[in-house]
């Protein structure tokens, strides 16, 4: 049975003990971040967080975030935290910025998919860090949608993933960010970005001076060990997505081109963009990368709820936001990418 729990108009603590008893007991309580749904449970528990794989069809190796709601929680979690972390942290928590450091002993090997190091954070969200109090245990939570699916950015995408297989969905409303955290790897001599999210990497840069973007990033084939969810496919919806990107003037003659290509060759067609498009199925994306990011899984959920077999999405500038934006859609078209 799934306990769905409305929460729209701020943080209510009676129901919410309500959610935070099921995460003590070992149960899986989904939540809204400042980012997108988690899918939660106790991170020092490693039946709860077994139990988180087996709902999501996660595999083993793909390692959990652990979501704090006291910066020193950190030091239950991480065996050293070096002062750059403390720095981050300072700055930028709560917010949409993941941390990777040496793990304790005490954190379950489940929790961090096999690695000797754990990824924290602490979430901007009154619901997520009200929750995590009243809980008391540090929370593990991955995205809230089935492995491989675009992540929810909102109960209804939680309910249409988890319904019946999950304990309880604290509904919160649509997340603001919409894109996931960044994640930044400070357990080598020189801080790694692994996953650009919510947090631009231009913003951590300031306080880490160099930050090596992973290669695999970058479209390069390399060993992925260290973040093991690069290797995984990702944010896809049934349909086709291919991602058109560059000249912006271009781009929108070719969205249009490969509409007309597609309809011809008998396909339903989708398309996602900043500017309007004649086509099957039509979902504006906004005209900020705030928006943008705001909309993106949302659109992609939405044009397969339409039925269309092809998605064609207009890429946007890779700066600030940009840059979380354009991976996550680069991956969901499983890097079908027409460059213009
Ligand atoms: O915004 C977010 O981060 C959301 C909300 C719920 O907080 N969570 C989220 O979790 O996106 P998930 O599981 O979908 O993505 C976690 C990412 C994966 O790419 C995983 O490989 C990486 O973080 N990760 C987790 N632990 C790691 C570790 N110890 N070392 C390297 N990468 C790690
Ligand atoms: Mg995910």
């Amino acid at each position: 049975m799934t306990i769905v729990i409305p929460m729209w108009e701020g943080v209510q603590r009676d129901k919410l003990s309500v959610a935070a008893g099921i995460l003590k007991r070992g149960g899986l309580v989904a939540f809204p971040t400042e980012t997108v749904y988690g899918l939660g449970a106790d991170a020092l528990n490693e039946s709860a967080t077994r139990r988180i794989f087996e709902a999501k069809g996660r595999p083993a190796d793909n390692p959990l975030i652990v979501h704090i709601a006291e910066v020193e929680w950190l030091e239950k979690l991480a065996k050293e935290v070096p002062e750059k972390a403390w720095e981050l942290a300072e700055k930028f928590w709560p917010g949409p910025l993941t941390i990777v450091l040496p793990a304790r002993d005490t954190v379950p090997r489940t929790t961090t998919g096999g690695l000797d190091t754990v990824a924290v954070r602490m979430p901007a969200h009154p619901i997520a860090l009200e929750l995590i109090r009243l809980s008391d245990v540090p929370v593990a939570a991955p995205s809230a949608n089935i492995s491989g699916r675009p992540s929810p950015t909102s109960a209804d995408h939680v309910i249409e993933d988890f319904y019946g297989k999950i304990d309880c969905i604290v509904d919160g409303g649509e997340t603001p960010i919409g894109v996931e955290s960044t994640v930044v790897d400070l357990t080598s001599e020189v801080p790694v970005l692994l996953r650009p999210g919510g947090l631009p990497v231009e913003e951590l840069s300031k306080v880490l001076g160099e930050v090596l973007i992973h290669p695999a990033l970058k479209g390069e084939k390399v060993d992925i060990a260290r973040s093991p969810g690069m290797k995984y496919k990702h944010y896809s919806p049934n349909a086709q997505v291919i991602v058109v990107e560059g000249n912006r003037e271009k781009v929108g003659e070719k969205i249009d081109e490969l509409v007309e290509e597609y309809r011809k060759k008998g396909f339903r067609v989708g398309v996602m963009a900043t500017e309007e498009h004649d086509a099957d199925e039509f979902f504006y994306l906004g005209d900020s990368v705030e928006e943008v990011a705001r909309n993106l899984f949302k659109a992609l959920r939405e044009l397969d709820r339409r039925g269309v077999n092809i998605i064609i999405a207009e890429g946007v500038d890779e700066r600030g936001l940009g840059m979380a934006v354009m991976n996550r859609l680069r991956k969901a078209a499983g890097y079908r990418v027409v460059k213009v």
